[in-house]
């Protein structure tokens, strides 16, 4: 039985600073993503069917096997990412009762520790994501930089808050050199609750030693 995936849909007009036609095209990539996953899904389904890859089989049934993280986390990634946008616009940093703010402070130590960690990530050089993981077992959270879609994503970790930092995220608004601008916009339309609802941990209970 193959698990087929349909493309959710966002409503997420009028971000401020990322425009209606970036998130046009964007909507488009990620189906993209969806539709190679599914594709992938089938083709590895088929071969599998009669219950053994044969050996003339298996260079091509590896190399499905490996774009499967690629795709996948293609999709998923994009949809953590505009699951955590707010239509209209955020309201900015969130406040001091807020769980991901207490979260942040017991792992970093201050808000401005984890946001200049945060940012720094998502400036670095190279195609990928920035994200924000929470580690369920201790409700730590720690920022990772994710080469492509698949590198660097840890393992039982939950992703809380997931910047896309590609440049088709904001090649449409902003010069590639001005990524820190985009950076800015995506702060400024961050959805504070969805990031608040991904947290396992309770706000009070406190990081196991
Ligand atoms: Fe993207």
């Amino acid at each position: 039985m193959i698990t087929t995936y349909k493309a959710r849909q966002f409503n997420l007009s009028n971000l401020k600073g990322i425009s209606d036609e970036t998130l046009e095209m964007h909507f488009k990539l990620y189906e993209g993503y969806v539709k190679e996953t599914n594709k992938l899904n089938e083709k590895i389904a088929d071969f599998i069917k009669d219950g053994k890859v044969d050996q003339e089989e298996f260079a091509e049934y590896s190399e499905l096997n490996r774009r499967l993280g690629f795709e996948y986390n293609g999709m998923v990634l994009h949809e953590y990412y505009f699951d955590n946008l707010k239509s209209g616009g955020g309201t900015g940093d969130p406040t001091g009762r807020a769980g991901f703010r207490q979260a942040v402070e017991e792992s970093f130590g201050s808000y401005d520790i984890w946001k200049a960690d945060f940012v720094g990530i998502g400036k670095m050089r190279g195609v990928g994501w920035a994200i924000c993981y929470e580690d369920p077992s201790k409700g730590k959270l720690s920022n990772h930089w994710i080469t492509l879609h698949e590198t660097g994503n840890v393992a039982g970790y939950e992703p809380i808050l997931v910047m896309d930092v590609w440049e088709h995220a904001f090649i449409l608004d902003y010069k590639p050199a001005d990524r820190p601008k985009y950076i800015e916009a995506f702060f400024s339309n961050i959805d504070w609750s969805a990031v608040e609802r991904r947290l396992h941990r309770g706000t009070a209970q406190s990081i196991a030693a």
